[in-house]
C-alpha cells in the first residue's frame, strides 16, 4: 500500500460486496487505503475477497448479512464500527433488478426489489448516519461519504422496468433529501447512476425477460464493474469542500 493513500485511516462499508460493482468498489477503496467491511449474504465470496485484500496489505472484515432484515443491517454497521473503529464511507450498493411487463409480473419479484433496493438501503443509511456524522466532525478528512448506487433507471423510465424504475427513483429522492439535511455537517450524500454493467445482476431474471435484456444490449460494449468503482473512488476522494452529488455513467453506445 503506497504511503499517503487518499483513504488512509478511513473505514468503508460496502453492501453487496460479494460480486459485481460492490466487489470492484471494495477492492478499489482498499487500494486507496481504506479498511473495508464487506457485507452481503454469500459469506464464501466475501471471505475470498477479504483474503485477497489482506494479501495485498489491506484490512478487511466480512459481515454476512441480509440487508432486508432491519436488525441484520443495523448489526452489520455496528460490527464494522466495533471491529474497524469508525465509519467514514458507506457504499449502499446491494440491489436486485427483476424486469418485465407489470401485468405479467410475479408480485414476489416486486417485493424483493422494494425490500433490497429501498428498505435495505434505508436501513443501512439510517444505521450508518450517526457514525458518518461523527467521522465528518472529528475524523482526519473532516468529511464523510454516503454513496447510494441507483441506476439510469432512477432517471429514465422505460416500459418493462416499472418497479425497478420505482425503486431507483426512490433512491434518488431519498438521497437528495438526506443530502440537504446533512451537507452542512460535511456528510456528503452522492448518487451513482450506472447504465449497463457486465455483472450478475440481470441473471436473476426469468428466462423470457433475460432474453429481452440480452437482445437489448447485444451490440453494446457494456461497462465493467471497475468503471463504476472508479466513479465511487472519485467521489469519496474529493477534498472536503467538494461534494460530487451525482454521477450518471453509461456505456458510450447506450442511447437510453
Ligand atoms: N449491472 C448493471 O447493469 C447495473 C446498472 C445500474 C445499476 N446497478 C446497480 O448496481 C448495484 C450492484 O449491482 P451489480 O450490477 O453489481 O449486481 P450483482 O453482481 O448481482 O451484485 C448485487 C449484490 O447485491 C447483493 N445483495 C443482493 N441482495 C442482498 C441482500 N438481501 N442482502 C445483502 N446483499 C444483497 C449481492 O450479494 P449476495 O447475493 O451475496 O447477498 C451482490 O453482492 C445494484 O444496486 C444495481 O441495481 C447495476
Amino acid at each position: 500500500m503506497p504511503a499517503n493513500s487518499p483513504l488512509d485511516q478511513s473505514v468503508a462499508l460496502v453492501t453487496g460486496a460479494s460480486s459485481g460493482i460492490g466487489e470492484a468498489t471494495a477492492r478499489r477503496l482498499a487500494a486507496d487505503g481504506a479498511a473495508v467491511a464487506l457485507v452481503a449474504r454469500r459469506a464464501d465470496r466475501l471471505e475470498a475477497l477479504a483474503e485477497e485484500l489482506r494479501g495485498a496489505g489491506s484490512t478487511a472484515v466480512t459481515i454476512e448479512a441480509d440487508v432486508t432484515e432491519r436488525a441484520a443491517a443495523e448489526a452489520a454497521v455496528q460490527r464494522a464500527v466495533d471491529e474497524l473503529g469508525r465509519l467514514d464511507v458507506l457504499v449502499n450498493n446491494a440491489g436486485v433488478m427483476l424486469l418485465g411487463p407489470i401485468a405479467d409480473a410475479p408480485v414476489e419479484e416486486w417485493e424483493r426489489m422494494v425490500q433490497v433496493n429501498v428498505f435495505g438501503l434505508l436501513y443501512c443509511a439510517k444505521a450508518a448516519l450517526p457514525h458518518l456524522l461523527e467521522a465528518a466532525g472529528s475524523g482526519p478528512r473532516g468529511t464523510a461519504d454516503l454513496v447510494n448506487v441507483s441506476s439510469v433507471a432512477g432517471r429514465q423510465v422505460r416500459m418493462g422496468s416499472g418497479v425497478y424504475n420505482a425503486t431507483k427513483h426512490a433512491v434518488g429522492a431519498f438521497s437528495e433529501s438526506l443530502r440537504q439535511e446533512v451537507t452542512g455537517r460535511h456528510v456528503r450524500v452522492s448518487l451513482v447512476e450506472p447504465g449497463a454493467v457486465a455483472t450478475e445482476l440481470a441473471g436473476h431474471n426469468r428466462p423470457e425477460v433475460l432474453d429481452t435484456i440480452k437482445r437489448r444490449f447485444a451490440d453494446i460494449e457494456r461497462l465493467e464493474a471497475d468503471d463504476i468503482a472508479d466513479a465511487v473512488a472519485y467521489i469519496v476522494t474529493r477534498p472536503r469542500h467538494v461534494a460530487v452529488n451525482e454521477i450518471l455513467i453509461r456505456p458510450t453506445q447506450q442511447e437510453q
